[in-house]
This record gives C-alpha cells, structure tokens and sequence, in this order.
C-alpha cells in the first residue's frame, strides 16, 4: 500500500495498485485458459448514447480488457435506439458463443426501461450481477458472479487487514447497484450493518459508532470527520465532477485526520469496480469450459 500523505494520519487504501495486482494474475489466467481452450473469454459492452462520463468509463473496460487479454467488443448506439432493438441486441449476444460477459452500461436513456433492459441478460453472462437471479445468489451467498462494485469494496476492506465478522458497518447509500448487493456480501461475511440514505434523520448517530463506512452520495465533502471515530475506515465510492473539471468523492479532507485508512478518489474504488468485471467475464468463461461449477 501507498503511504500516508504528508500531514494526513489516514493511510491510502490503494484501488489503483490493488487493481493492478489483480489485473496481473487474470493475465496469467487469460493466458493459460487459452492455452487450454484455443480462445480467450469474450466482454461484450453495450453504451447507449453520449453522457461523457459513461464513454470514459466504457473506454477504461475496454482498455483493462485489452491488458489482461479478454477479447473485448464495444457497441455504440445512438440515444435514439428503441427499447426493443437494445433487447433483440442482448438477446442476440446471449446466443452468441464467443460471448462471455454482458454489460450494458447505465445510465440509459430515459425512454428505455432499464430493468427491462438488464433482466434481459443471461444470468451466465451478467458480468455486473444487476440480473434478479444474479442478486439472489449474491444474496444467499453464492458470490462467483458478485457485484462489481460492491465486490471491490470487500476486495479493499480485506487489503486493509478488515476484520468483517462482528464489525460494525455503515453504508450510506441505499441503491439497487450499490447499498443493497453491498449490505448483502457484508452480512455474509457477519458484519453488522447499518444502511443509511437520503431519509436517515441522524446520520452522524449512525457513523459515528462505526468501524467501517462506505460512502456513495456522490455529494462532494458529505462526510467529514466529524462523522467518524477515530482510526475508522473510509471507503469513498462517490464520483462527483467539480465545476474544477476535477473529481471529487463524498469526503471532506477532515476525513484523512480522522480515519486509519481512506480509499482516494480517483484511484479507489473505480479501477477496483473494473478488475472485479475482468474476473466475473473470466469465471464466466471458465463456468462455460466446466472448471467452475455451474450456481447453486
Ligand atoms: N454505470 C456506472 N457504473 C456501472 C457499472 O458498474 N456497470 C454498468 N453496467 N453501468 C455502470
């Protein structure tokens, strides 16, 4: 891990560095599956329309695909695209063989029903788990195919030597892609957890006893260390894009004086969220090939 910036207590809880050591051993995997099997595993991403930020993180994919080996495909539509066309695209890639992973980047425009949409991935190919069935299993712990993001927030926590069972977690964030599949992977690794959002009424009460946090507002210097008791963890999963043109997550600086380790942003938990897709695409693979058992 990186050190403690100057005049800061917290350390950095490294996503870039960590991601780049996964990236590492999923090479030499990629490498030795297509010794094996004669073709490597196959992601499909899917990105409707032009919101800037959805293209650069669809192209950081397509690039982290590119360094471990994972054929990639990258299919643009125009944000005119009917409902039916993007399912009668999925539907096509979940017929097509050389398909391993399935991601259809979201946000999505406003006219496409974005479960109907996403429900319409094979579970064996739903590289991000936002299927129901995919959610269930995580949920009943069967975590092969697990949560990007939540994934690499555990993923994190374990690098900073975390202690799960029995710890006391927040998560500020109630969402279906993040509090939810979040608080699930927690509880089967015994934390207790506390998931707080919009409505909490007194979020301090909450952080305040907490080992651990994760935060997801996406509401720049929400969480400051006032919020914290000392030497807690601090995982920022916010990305906000400051009229600076640069970005920012949920924690104020107050956080760093605070905290015993906090996730930068960038270089937290993002490229953790993206080694996580390459090695759902790869059990995706491997699940096909026999060499990983088919879900529960
Ligand atoms: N948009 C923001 N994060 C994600 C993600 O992890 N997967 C998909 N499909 N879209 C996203």
């Amino acid at each position: 891990m990186a050190p403690s910036a100057p005049g800061k207590r917290a350390q950095v809880l490294d996503g870039k560095a960590l991601a780049a050591r996964l990236e590492t051993g999923l090479k030499a995997e990629v490498a030795d599956l297509k010794r094996r099997f004669g073709k490597a595993p196959g992601l499909t991403v899917i990105l409707v329309g032009d919101d800037p930020a959805s293209a650069v993180y669809v192209k950081r994919k397509v690039e982290a695909c590119g360094r471990v080996g994972i054929v990639s495909r990258e299919v643009r539509l125009p944000a005119t695209v009917s409902e039916d066309e993007l399912v009668g695209l999925v539907e096509g890639l979940n017929r097509d063989a050389d398909v391993n992973g399935i991601l259809v980047q979201v946000p999505l425009p406003p006219h496409i029903h974005k479960a109907r949409v996403l429900h319409a991935v094979q579970p064996y190919k739903d590289v991000d788990a936002f299927h129901p069935e995919s959610v269930g299993h995580a949920l009943i712990g069967d975590e092969t195919m697990a949560p990007c993001t939540p994934q690499g927030v555990l993923l994190l926590l374990d690098a900073a030597g975390v202690q799960l069972a029995g710890a006391e977690v927040v998560v500020i964030n109630h969402s279906n892609l993040i509090g939810k599949p979040l608080a699930a992977l927690l509880i089967n690794r015994d934390a207790t957890v506390t998931v707080c959002h919009k409505q909490t009424k007194d979020l301090k009460a909450h952080t305040r006893r907490a080992d651990v946090v994760v935060t997801a507002t996406g509401v720049p210097g929400l969480l400051t260390g006032d919020h914290l008791r000392d030497g807690a963890v601090v995982v920022d999963v916010g990305i906000t894009r400051g009229a600076d043109g640069k970005l920012h997550g949920d924690c104020d600086d107050s956080v760093w004086s605070k905290a015993s380790w906090v996730t930068p942003v960038p270089g937290g938990v993002g490229p953790m969220t993206i080694a996580v897709l390459l090695q759902n695409t790869v059990r995706s693979f491997k699940r096909k090939m026999g060499i990983l058992p088919a879900p529960l």
